[in-house]
């Protein structure tokens, strides 16, 4: 019950890592609030950590909207009165090779993976900054890192969201926060769902540990970065690829 009282905010947390991730933090105790703009998806998260006793809520937001941020972080505080850990998770991809890639894909996910990312945490940390501690971790991506064909949105995103996570390391760490990232190999989801069976087996191959990742490898990796065992790590990108890119 390492994060017993402590409330965890995550984006995104309906399904995928997101939800894996809700259900580690509330089985150490955490008071967990899903938001996602998946509805549906959110309540039955939401029902199924209600199920195992958790502590937890759901709220509809999407990250691209400032105004639904607020909202969401509103809603957070009044439920559970402060926010203890953030995890920047909501993401999507938007495939196309560079010359064929419409602006609207362009577009939708800057706004989603690298705006939402900054919305919420420019909202969330007054008042972590207020209280003097708090921790933030983001989703990147080993495309963030080391670039994807056809990924050319997704990579700029990822790689902006490394930029920020080192900028505010410098700029919270002084006030108590620590904000790290997790660059996740191919983790099995609803995301690599679309990725063709070819491609999956391609990177099976590639990795040395010859297996894709699971949403409980990523987890762990969140679970152990907001915790005090975490205490003197700042602006870190810990990849968890099972050695993919290195
Ligand atoms: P997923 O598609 O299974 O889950 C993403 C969740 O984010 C969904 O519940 C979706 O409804 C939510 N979401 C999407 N846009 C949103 C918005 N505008 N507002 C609120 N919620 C929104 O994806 P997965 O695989 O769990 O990915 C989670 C994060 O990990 C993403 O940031 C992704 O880019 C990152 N990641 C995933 C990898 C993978 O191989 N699955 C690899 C590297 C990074």
């Amino acid at each position: 019950m390492r994060f017993k009282d402590k409330v965890v905010l995550i984006t995104g947390g309906a399904n995928g890592i997101g939800k894996e991730t809700a259900l580690l933090f509330s089985k150490n105790g955490a008071k967990v609030m899903i938001a996602d703009f998946d509805e549906t998806s959110g309540i039955s998260t939401r029902e199924e950590l209600r199920n195992q006793g958790a502590e937890a809520e759901f709220v509809k937001a999407d990250v691209s909207q400032l105004h639904d941020v607020q909202k969401m972080v509103d809603v957070t505080r009044e439920r559970f009165t402060q926010i203890d850990v953030l995890i920047n998770n909501a993401g999507i991809t938007r495939d196309g090779f560079l010359v064929k890639m419409e602006a609207e894909q362009w577009e939708r996910v800057i706004a989603i993976n690298l705006s939402g990312v900054f919305y919420c945490t420019h909202v969330v940390a007054k008042e972590m900054i207020d209280r003097g501690s708090g921790v933030i971790l983001n989703a990147a991506s080993v495309v963030g890192l080391y670039g994807n064909v056809g990924q050319t949105n997704y990579a700029a995103a990822k790689a902006g969201v490394i930029g920020m996570t080192k900028t505010w390391a410098k700029e919270l760490g002084p006030k108590g926060i620590r904000v790290n990232a997790v660059a996740p190999g191919f983790i099995v989801t609803g995301m690599t769902d679309k990725v063709p069976e070819k491609i999956l087996e391609l990177m099976k191959e590639r990795t040395p540990l010859r297996r894709l990742g699971q949403p409980s490898d990523i987890a762990n990796a969140y679970l152990f970065l907001a915790s005090d065992e975490a205490s003197f790590i700042n602006g870190a990108v810990l990849s968890v690829d099972g050695g993919l890119v290195f």
